[in-house]
């Protein structure tokens, strides 16, 4: 037998008892006559008290030989602390050993187990099994078990089925490269792997499944970001007989009871604005709007003047930076530097000090009456001692930098407090995008979310004034989930292909089977897919995932730890009939 009890178990009623417990040496204190130990495990850490009157002394010989990280089994006497420790669970008592043995020794570890650890990220990442058994790290882990437990619970009360889908599949687009896996027994083929589960969920769907969810790996080969990870993790949901609103219902009602149940947060009905809104006031179609800032449109009151910059521009907009109005020459410099940096990419900016005295001094004073400026406060919602940041040029650059310099500035007013969330949903998508180096038309979401039917008409002749039945759910400026009704009707699909681009063969050829399925009796159906591993990490009142994820990969899509990916040696090369030649040398 290992244990009798966990190391988190022990209370003072357990004094008096004889106990077995197993785990790891976090620390020794040896004071020659006493000697004690914390031992950790999962579930806690319990001390232990190695006496020289009381333990035998080939145990005292033993204990002095085991390091840190070294996994021991003990036996002893639970008895009560002479000072007693208030941070721990198990603070009140100690186990007086009378027996011990090392299970397995260790080496001394890269870096110390400990909340506050000296180990930096890369090497904490290549010892990740070690970092997992540091509390900040395990505990992340086990908040988002009770996550998926509660998604779980919640779904399935609900009437939906956890159906999987297979992973060895064909391209599903999703707007990112496919990962894809040679296949040995087809020469010259492969299989990709899903981006999301959706074509195979519209298909049980099709298959009369009714309310499906999964909680299933999804793979994009895109670049890497804080909230991105090339596998990553959706809570993936599809539901047949719905309308929009009875998808968005159901998923509200579920982001609702974690709210509550897991972050102890009651919200109500969720906002809900359309992209172009969006776009309009926040210049992001995921606004954070748990504080104000909202862009103010200067074209009219800032154009035809003397200032060539404006009148050049399609778009002028500002927001007001609450209480930097005192901001100094110097202060100012550098937010001009920063907006100017190519991952902003503005050309310069302009600012408005409205003092708290009423009047106005700014960087552009020779073209601008106060009158001007008094305007300008008015769009943008500025009061005496804001600062107006303005920006311009075209408009969806424009709007995209001045929304990164919202972000900025929260961050730094610290106006994003991760206890306080606000979901918002966001509607009305537009069907289409244009790429910007080919100019070619892109489903927004993907080519089978359905177009809004009074847009319908448009499919052909203005694609892009098309709208979809096609939501994102924004919690505190994330994407944490999107989805849409799906088109139902081969004829339809057809179309959107077509639209796409695709000739009937190339869409035949690709999705035939979803086609195919379409005439023999498809349900209207929708769904949408969360982001998991964000939604657990914004539920913690954090934005990075990686650290919400057992073995994520690093931001170079690297396993450090296993070290993947990896060249393959020449035979299964053959076998997988991949002729790659290699410049690298050896
Ligand atoms: P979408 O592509 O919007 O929709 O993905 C759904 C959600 O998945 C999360 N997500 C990611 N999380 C981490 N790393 C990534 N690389 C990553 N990419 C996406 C986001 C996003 O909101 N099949 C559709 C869903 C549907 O229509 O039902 C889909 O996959 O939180």
């Amino acid at each position: 037998m290992y244990r009798t009890h966990t190391n988190g178990e022990l209370r003072i009623e357990n004094s008096g008892e004889t106990v077995q417990l197993s785990g790891w040496v976090q620390k020794i204190r040896d004071k020659g006559f006493m000697i004690w130990v914390d031992l950790r495990d999962r579930y806690g850490v319990t001390q232990l008290i190695f006496d020289q009157k009381r333990t035998a002394k080939e145990i005292m010989d033993l204990v002095r030989t085991v390091g840190r990280e070294y996994v021991v089994r003990v036996e002893g006497k639970v008895i009560e602390r002479e000072s007693k420790n208030p941070h721990l669970t198990t603070g009140a008592v100690e186990v007086l050993v009378t027996d011990m043995e090392v299970l397995n020794p260790s080496e001394i570890p890269p870096f110390t187990i400990e909340d506050d650890t000296d180990g930096g990220d890369e090497i904490r990442m290549r010892y990740r099994y070690l970092d997992l058994r540091r509390n900040p790290v395990k505990e992340k882990l086990i908040f988002r078990h009770n996550v998926t437990m509660a998604v779980r619970n919640y779904l399935s009360s609900r009437g939906f089925l956890e159906i999987e889908t297979p992973y060895l599949i064909k391209s599903t687009p999703e707007g990112a490269r496919d990962f894809v896996v040679p296949s040995r027994m087809h020469p010259g083929e492969f299989y990709a792997l899903p981006q999301s589960p959706q074509t195979f969920k519209q298909l049980l769907m099709v298959g009369g499944m009714d309310k499906y969810f999964q909680i299933v790996k999804c793979f994009r080969d895109e670049d890497l970001r804080a909230d991105r990870q090339p596998e990553f993790t959706q809570i993936d949901c599809e539901m047949a007989f719905v309308q929009q609103q009875d998808v968005m219902q159901m998923f509200e009602g579920l982001t609702r009871y974690l709210l509550k149940e897991i972050a102890g947060v009651e919200t109500g009905e969720f906002p809900q604005m359309t992209y172009d809104q969006a776009i309009k006031r926040y210049g992001n179609d995921k606004p954070d709007i748990r504080f104000g800032m909202e862009f103010g449109e200067l074209n009219d009151l800032a154009q035809h003047r003397e200032f060539e910059v404006f009148n050049q521009a399609e778009l002028v907009v500002g927001i007001a930076l609450p209480n930097c109005a005192g901001y100094s020459r110097k202060e100012l410099d550098k937010l001009t530097k920063w907006v100017k940096r190519p991952q902003i990419g503005a050309k310069g900016l302009v600012y408005v000090k409205y003092n708290e005295d009423g009047s106005f001094k700014s960087s552009v004073d020779k073209f601008y009456k106060a009158s001007d400026f008094e305007a300008w406060a008015d769009r943008t919602g500025a009061s005496p001692g804001d600062l107006i940041c303005i920006l311009s040029g075209p408009a969806s650059d424009t709007r995209a930098q001045l929304s990164a310099l919202r972000m900025e500035m929260a961050e730094r007013l610290n106006l994003r407090n991760p206890r306080e969330f606000a979901p918002l949903w966001v509607v009305d998508f537009p069907l289409f995008e244009t790429d910007k180096e080919t100019g070619a038309l892109h489903a927004m979401h993907h080519p089978f979310t359905a177009p809004k039917p009074e847009d319908r008409e448009y499919l052909e002749t203005a694609p892009l004034k098309v709208r979809a039945n096609a939501y994102d759910l924004v919690l505190n400026g994330n994407e944490v989930g999107g989805g849409s009704i799906r088109i139902h009707d081969q004829t339809l699909q057809k179309r959107m292909f077509s639209a796409l681009g695709f000739t009937s063969e190339e869409a035949q050829a690709q999705f035939g089977f979803l086609m195919n399925a379409f005439k023999y009796g498809a349900p209207p159906h929708g769904g949408l897919a969360f982001g998991l591993d964000r939604l657990v990490a914004l539920l913690a009142g954090k934005e990075i995932i990686r650290d919400f994820i057992a073995f994520p990969k690093n931001n170079s899509g690297r396993d450090v730890m296993i070290d993947a990916p990896a060249l393959i040696d020449a035979q299964q090369l053959e076998e997988l009939h991949l002729h790659i030649r290699m410049d690298k040398e050896d």
